[in-house]
């Protein structure tokens, strides 16, 4: 049956009406929604004997909030979307902006295959021009060693794809070859099946060129390995009180402008989309540090640090009428077997909720996110100012810093923000203030 992220009054639903919601979203049967329920009811959804096994010399598990965005549309599919994230606004900034993108169709993607670069560094190399040689007339031999590293993987249809080699003159220890190996995986991440395949060509590569390899490593510019979204926003979507939809999408476009040529709002830009794209890779059990090295990495690919995303005003983009024209494009290194991925319940939760098949239709779900979170910012930046939206919650967040209970949280920030004193010490009087009037 079709169904709508359109979920109007989401946000104001009490924490186990919206539990119960997704759990019935993202289960197939009703018994698997009961059990989808109690897992998010069990804090931090990881047992302390799981979270033993993932990582050494543990202590404890640290929770962050799992929010869910709802409004997106995903190449014409509802989807909704786990965030985990510590910061206010973004889950409610980006199932905004889906809202917008939604008017306008929703959001496109594409992706790449899933290829992923392993490299091996090779120093000492007697004769530069004969070691390409060699290792060109030995590329089926390298091939069929970095496959038989992973059969499972092969049989799939992935698996290794391709050796090229880099020629790197200059360096602080002088020239080096960086032999890339190229490597399809499917639906995982592939950072270890990559990793092995490259300490098992190793010695193969040493006597191809007569070098020595030093790193065998994959790459996180995973510039072949490529996530995109699009959107299309009609501008009256965008209007305001006091100023129309065209001109606020002309605004926005301006805001743009700076993060395509200047590398200092750039980084701001981009951390508005990793806000975003972070939020669901932590949510899927992902690797978000391999995701952000990635995205920079990218964002400086012709020598400058720039935006990953683009934004233009068509003055008939939609129906005619005029339309704010949004898309990105960065590296989705990410998977949804193997890591995290099926290890922590909420991650596969997280997955479930999504309905997502495939590595890469989790990088486009991704991708959109990212775009939708990057539209929410420069929407409020170029109008009110982003302090506005941010006051309240901010607020709340210090009224629960200062003690405030879950009964107490919205009283306390509802006057905090009235008397615009967003401040502990404030919030501490004002729970006191509460608590003598209740006794
Ligand atoms: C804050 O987490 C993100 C923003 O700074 C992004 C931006 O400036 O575009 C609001």
């Amino acid at each position: 049956m079709a169904r709508s992220s359109r979920i109007s009054g989401y946000y104001n639903l009490p924490p186990a009406e919206r539990r119960r919601i997704a759990a019935d979203w993202a289960a197939m049967t009703p018994e698997q929604s009961v059990a989808v329920e109690q897992l998010l009811s069990a804090p931090g959804g990881l047992a302390l004997e799981q979270a033993d096994k993932m990582v050494e010399n543990v202590v404890a598990t640290y929770a962050l909030p799992l929010g869910i965005a709802t409004n997106f549309l995903i190449d014409g599919r509802d989807v909704l979307v786990p965030m985990v994230i510590e910061e206010p606004s973004v889950v409610a900034g980006a199932s905004f902006a889906a809202r917008l993108a939604r008017a306008g169709g929703g959001f496109t993607t594409e992706t790449t295959e899933p290829l992923m670069i392993g490299q091996m560094q090779v120093l000492d190399v007697p004769d530069v021009g004969s070691a390409c040689e060699k290792i060109e007339a030995g590329k089926q031999r390298l091939l069929d060693l970095a496959n038989s590293t992973d059969p499972v993987v092969v049989s799939l249809h992935g698996g290794a794809r391709d050796v090229e080699v880099r020629e790197i003159w200059d360096s602080p220890v002088g020239p080096m070859l960086a032999v890339h190996l190229i490597y399809d995986c499917r639906d995982a991440m592939g950072a270890n099946m990559v990793n092995t395949a490259c300490e098992a060509l190793a010695p193969l590569v040493e006597e191809l060129t007569g070098g020595r390899v030093n790193l065998r490593i994959l790459s996180n510019l995973a510039d072949r390995r490529l996530a995109r979204a699009s959107c299309v926003v009609p501008a009256r979507e965008l209007a305001l009180e006091g100023k129309s939809g065209d001109l606020v999408a002309q605004r926005i476009v301006e805001a743009y402008a700076l993060a395509a040529v200047d590398p200092y709002r750039a980084a701001t830009h981009n951390k508005g989309v990793m806000n975003g794209v972070d939020a669901v890779v932590i949510a899927t059990g992902n690797d978000w540090r391999a995701i952000e090295a990635g995205a920079h990495a990218y964002a400086a690919r012709d020598g400058l640090y720039r935006s990953l995303s683009t934004w233009s005003y068509d003055p008939q983009g939609f129906e005619g009428e005029g339309a704010l024209l949004g898309s990105v494009e960065l590296p989705m290194a990410v998977g949804i077997v193997g890591g995290a991925t099926r290890v922590h319940p909420l991650a596969k939760f997280g997955l479930q909720l999504m309905g997502v098949k495939t590595a890469r239709e989790l990088a486009g779900i991704i991708a959109a996110v990212g775009l939708a979170q990057n539209l929410a910012a420069i929407r409020a930046l170029a109008t009110d100012g982003i302090q506005k939206g941010h006051m309240a919650l901010h607020a709340r967040q210090i009224a629960i810093a200062a003690g405030a209970t879950a009964a107490e949280v919205d009283a306390v920030s509802a006057v905090l923000v009235a008397e615009r004193k967003i401040r502990q010490d404030r919030a501490a009087e004002v729970i006191s203030e509460i608590r003598s009037k209740k006794y």
